[in-house]
């Protein structure tokens, strides 16, 4: 714990003196290590039992769909954008308009007035690739810059990335190559890269981490993903990709029949202020942050520098698109033989 942490604590004691003890049970769909620091930091701020399981975007959408008819949890905290859209969609979440939201970057309240103010946007982060330099230079293979290059036959084995069906940065995957590429070309794409993945994983950060241990030579993931584990010295690099990419919105929804609904309100509004977004960069997460009052660190992904694609939110939000695009992808693309 550095200086830094034990002051944000300290001062947060002091905060939490006066409050009564409630109770919040938060779905948290970012890195472990963030997940733990807001539950260390909003423990001792809010004086509330703040229980924090954490899940995947689609186990969390999965599990606030189980939960529909007697809901246990009042917050789902961050994850890809386009789940907490499905989720809004289909009325597993409420609308709550925080005094924060005048505060937020246009596309985080886009991300809000799109779901009729059903969930919210908390962060930004393009989406990648990283690559391992040592695995790069022993293979004598060059950096790949584009999607093409990774359908290299010198990749054969060498790529990781998640499976949609479980993991947001997946499917945020999926929905950038139908917009860059048209649907057919996508596919046509995703069936050769299957041809050099080694392995689909649950979660969306597993390759990055995969990538940076020299357990793979290449992550799709984003970039943020791999920031974290360069900063920690791995041996990883990240790209952005020539021929334009997307960005994930990550949001936060308050559950409908949420059992503790003044409670998650009130952690609501405190994810939306700079303090509790710097959380997540004392966690090494480089996600660019909603408010416009947050710090912006020099290692969060600059995308004036990246061409981004203007990804069209509500359309691959909707349920309906998601599962479809999924479906086809388990069929034409993972129930493939690899060889
Ligand atoms: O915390 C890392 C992160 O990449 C978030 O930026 C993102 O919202 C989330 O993980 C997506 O996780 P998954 O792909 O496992 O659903």
């Amino acid at each position: 714990m550095n200086k830094w942490h034990k002051a944000l604590i300290a001062s947060a004691c002091l905060a939490a003196s006066a409050a009564q003890a409630q109770t919040v049970n938060i779905i948290c769909s970012v890195q472990a290590d963030w997940c733990d620091l807001i539950h260390t930091v909003y423990t001792k701020l809010s004086g509330h039992n703040v229980n924090i399981v954490q899940k995947t975007s689609g186990e969390a959408l999965a599990q606030l769909n189980a939960e529909r008819e007697n809901p246990k949890t009042d917050i789902w905290f961050g994850g890809t954008g386009d789940p907490h859209l499905t989720a809004a969609e289909q009325g597993l979440t409420q609308e709550y308009k925080s005094d924060a939201l005048k505060d937020l970057h246009p596309w985080a309240q886009k991300q809000a007035a799109d779901a009729g103010y059903r969930t919210v946007g908390v962060y930004l982060g393009p989406l990648g690739f990283g690559y391992n330099t040592e695995r790069l230079e022993r293979f004598n293979i060059a950096p790949p810059t584009s999607w093409s290059d990774l359908l290299k036959p010198g990749l054969k084995g060498e790529v990781q990335v998640a499976n949609p069906a479980s993991s947001g940065t997946a499917y945020t995957m999926i929905a950038t190559l139908v917009q860059i590429m048209g649907e057919d070309k996508a596919f046509e794409y995703l069936k050769g890269l299957h041809k050099n993945v080694s392995l689909y994983t649950r979660s969306g950060s597993a390759p990055a981490k995969a990538a940076a241990r020299g357990e793979t030579t290449v992550s799709i993931s984003f970039i943020h993903d791999v920031t974290s584990d360069a900063v920690r010295n791995f041996p990883v690099k990240s790209v952005s990709p020539s021929e334009g990419t997307g960005a994930e919105i990550g949001s936060m929804s308050l559950v409908k029949g949420s059992p503790n609904a003044e409670a998650a309100k009130k952690f609501y509004d405190w994810a939306l202020t700079p303090s509790a977004q710097q959380i997540g960069l004392a966690a090494k997460q480089y996600q660019l942050p909603s408010n416009k009052n947050s710090k912006i660190d020099p290692r969060m992904p600059d995308t004036k520098k990246i061409k981004l694609i203007n990804y069209d939110y509500a359309k691959y939000g909707a349920s309906i698109e998601r599962r479809r695009l999924i479906a086809r992808w388990q069929k034409d693309v993972n129930s493939q033989p690899n060889e």
